[in-house]
């Protein structure tokens, strides 16, 4: 894929400048690192690690736990520092040397002064030391870090517990003026695990506020301001075996975290949020990534909770709750004539409040390749705008095109799909490329009602376009509008799928 690939090699491009920028960086105190003690946890006095023989072998892809008790605010002015570091272990369970950007590493965490340095410096030495480490970011402490690149593959693999506060600046003129697209990225980083009961919070909102944004309410359809740059909070690239587990994100400029040609991810137990007029902030993205378990995770923002782009592949969505944003989406996809491939994509026991969508796919006129397999069971719906929808005229601008190609879809499936809609939309649309219809869409166990808030509304009915299918009877609403069985060209129609 061409376009994936200038994108590789921009991305690749704008690495070799961040680093540059952050090794010759003359900004900020240089620490002495003549010290990096490292704490044996076999040495650690009282913290039982639990029981580390079983957790050593649970398999890689082990559905994470349910989420912890969120914790209560830590303190950002950093003035304790007292709490215990937690078990000093790998997510793989054993013994692991600990690198404590505090106490190790000369990081200040009192949210003022730049901790850049002695995070990166703590994760190079841990990325660069046999066996597994820790980088400790202890709770107590607020840290203000600047874009930085965590590079691997490293010698062990490293896991970073923080349990304390990670600040972006939050003054977009801070930020070098050639490196305003990510926060924290994880480069090469195989096996890393990111995890802890701390807080990561963007600082978006003056980020929100520029005025080459596009906000609700201002003409502009929402959460599109891709004419100006702004970082992602979290981007993991080329990063395969990432565990993500436990933590609070908030605030994010843009997408909160990005998955880009990763292979094997674990997201669980994350409890992200933004404001619902934030513009751009997807939950979690996921593009040219496969297996990918997103667990037991709330998401409230202002876009997409979970998108999934081009190229994912084997992805489960599992335990998760969205609020307030743009539901669960994949797509848009085939933007500009370019081919994007999605299989194999389960959705299953969702909470979806009070969104502009619930379940959606969404592509461009003009793209090629398809989406297949996919399975969306058991999502609740509450007050939700569209709660099923496929729309095959994704457009941004007033004037799109129709045009003789389009991303083929086929192999949908909606199970269990109950609750409540915004009666202002259908609660079902299958809007269908005229040039490639949808097949095998299929309907079970689906009753959505209109929401007590649209009352007096009158409520569409099911819209379908071009679309293939059955739907299991009875639904709530009846759904009539499928056509029995495959188009006539319906050999052609499926050689189009990418796999
Ligand atoms: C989802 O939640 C159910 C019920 O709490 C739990 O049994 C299941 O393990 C969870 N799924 C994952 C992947 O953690
Ligand atoms: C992920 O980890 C498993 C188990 O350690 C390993 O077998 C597999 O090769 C890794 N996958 C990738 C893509 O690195
Ligand atoms: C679909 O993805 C799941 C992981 O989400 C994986 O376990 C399963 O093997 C995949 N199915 C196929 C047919 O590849
Ligand atoms: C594109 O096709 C759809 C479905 O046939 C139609 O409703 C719409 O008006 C067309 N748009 C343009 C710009 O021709
Ligand atoms: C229809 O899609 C389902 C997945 O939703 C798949 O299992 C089945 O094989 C497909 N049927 C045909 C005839 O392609």
């Amino acid at each position: 894929m061409e376009v994936a690939a200038r994108t590789a090699i921009a991305l690749l491009l704008a690495l070799a400048v961040a680093s540059g920028c952050l090794c010759g960086g003359a900004q900020g105190r240089h620490h002495r690192h003549t010290k990096h003690t490292r704490h044996n946890s076999a040495h650690a006095p009282s913290q039982a690690p639990g029981p580390a023989s079983s957790r050593r072998h649970a398999p890689p892809h082990a559905p994470g736990a349910s989420p912890p008790a969120p914790p209560p605010p830590s303190s950002s002015s950093g003035a304790g520092g007292a709490a215990p570091a937690p078990a000093p272990e790998t997510a793989a369970g054993g013994a692991a040397a600990v690198y404590d950007v505090v106490k190790d590493f000369g990081a200040v965490g009192d949210g003022v002064a730049d901790d850049t340095d002695a995070i990166k410096t703590a994760w190079d030495t841990a990325c660069s030391e046999d066996g597994d480490g820790v980088v400790l970011a202890a709770a107590g402490y607020s840290f203000l870090v600047h874009s930085t690149v965590f590079t691997g593959p490293c010698q062990g693999s490293v896991t970073i517990q923080l349990d304390g506060t990670m600040v972006a600046p939050s003054d977009p003129d801070k930020w070098p003026a050639n490196n305003k697209r990510n926060w924290l990225v994880f480069y090469n980083a195989h096996g890393t695990t990111l995890r802890g009961a701390g807080l990561i919070d963007g600082k978006g909102q003056k980020w929100w506020d520029l005025p080459c944004k596009a906000h609700k309410g201002q003409g502009g359809s929402s959460g599109h301001g891709a004419s100006c740059d702004s970082p992602v909070a979290l981007r993991f690239f080329t990063s395969n075996n990432v565990t993500v587990q436990g933590l609070r994100v908030q605030n994010s400029p843009e997408f909160h975290f990005r998955f880009d040609s990763c292979r094997g991810v674990v997201v669980s137990g994350l409890s992200i949020s933004s404001p619902q007029q934030s513009p751009n902030t997807d939950g979690i993205h996921i593009e040219n990534t496969q297996d990918v378990l997103v667990a037991n995770t709330a998401v409230s923002n202002g876009d997409d909770c979970v998108s999934i782009g081009a190229g994912a592949l084997n992805v489960r969505i599992e335990n998760v709750t969205c609020a307030l944003g743009h539901g669960i989406s994949i797509g848009s996809l085939g933007k500009q004539g370019t081919r994007a491939c999605v299989a194999n994509v389960t959705v299953r026991n969702a909470v979806i409040r009070r969104s502009d969508n619930g379940v959606r796919i969404k592509t461009w006129q003009g793209g090629s390749g398809s989406v297949s397999s996919v399975a969306f069971e058991n999502v609740r719906m509450d007050a939700v705008r569209n709660p099923i929808i496929i729309d095959q005229y994704y457009c941004l601008s007033r004037t799109c095109e129709n045009a003789t190609t389009a991303v083929f879809v086929s192999g949908v499936s909606y199970a269990g799909i109950r609750g409540t809609y915004d009666a202002r939309s259908p609660p079902i649309h299958f809007g269908c490329s005229d040039a490639v219809p949808c097949t095998n869409i299929t309907l079970a166990d689906v009753e959505l009602l209109p929401a007590a808030s649209s009352s007096g509304q009158a409520a569409d009915e099911p819209f379908c376009w071009n679309v293939y299918g059955n739907a299991a009877a009875p639904t709530v609403p009846p759904v009539a509008c499928l056509m029995d069985g495959v188009p006539g060209n319906y050999a052609d129609k499926s050689s189009l799928k990418c796999y």
